[in-house]
């Protein structure tokens, strides 16, 4: 039998975002995977927007590929330039806020043990993609779900860019996502392999990842 909200009467988050959190959270119960065209706040896409708009060429660095000293600048992968959203600015404190409560949610529906979350503004210049991959492979991190949301309005279907999530590693057909204004994409890291196709005009969006807490001994694994 179909859920309803009521039947989580304990569950909270700000009653705007309550209806959406549930529908994602059902998503990824049933299928790993949620696509929402157009369903960040209006408000949190337009702050990014304009506070991506902002940065300019000494703010992004080259994205790389691995962790600490495996890290390479791997430009046969991907050819994206980010910049980590640190909360410094009001644009980036919403963003972290509204991906705290969908965190908060997610645990509580979910029992995923979120513990933190990374995310980083990414421009796809015209010709840049990202080969497809897995954000995350079993055992090895400890990223558990990805978002990507998008900030491009009139996105026409000849744009290129699209982000192709794949079911497995047999897929090869996929699915595609516009990267339009507001749409959500939110996937389990380690089981869908996906890609970016290349972009023929600048390309901007935000990519993030909410992780469990993998500190070990002494070890304590930095947030990136
Ligand atoms: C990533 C990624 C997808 C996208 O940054 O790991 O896969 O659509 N991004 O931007
Ligand atoms: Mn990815």
């Amino acid at each position: 039998m179909a859920h309803v909200l009521s039947d989580f009467p304990s569950l909270t988050a700000p009653s705007d975002n309550l209806l959406l959190f549930e529908q994602v959270a059902k998503d990824i119960e049933t299928q790993g995977f949620s696509i929402r065209p157009g369903a960040l706040p209006p408000h949190i896409a337009d702050a990014l927007l304009h506070q991506q708009l902002r940065l300019n060429n000494a703010k992004y660095q080259g994205a790389g590929i691995g962790r600490g000293d495996a890290r390479i600048n791997n430009s046969f992968v991907r050819t994206d330039a980010i910049c980590w959203i640190t909360g410094s600015t009001d644009a980036g404190r919403l963003w972290l806020e509204w991906a705290n409560e969908l965190k908060n949610y997610l645990n509580q529906r979910l029992f995923l043990g979120l513990f933190s979350f990374e995310s980083h503004f990414a421009l796809y210049p015209p010709g840049a993609f990202y080969k497809r991959h897995l954000d995350s492979f079993k055992g090895n991190t400890n990223r558990i779900i990805s978002l990507v949301t998008y900030l491009n309005s009139n996105w026409s279907n000849t744009d290129g860019g699209e982000l192709v999530l794949y079911q497995d590693n047999t897929d090869q057909e996929g699915i595609r996502v516009v990267p339009l204004m507001g749409t959500l994409a939110i996937f389990l890291s380690e089981e869908f392999p996906h890609e970016v196709l290349p972009a023929h005009r600048d390309r901007y969006s935000v990519a993030g990842w909410f992780r469990v807490n993998a500190s070990v001994a002494d070890r304590v694994d930095p947030p990136r």
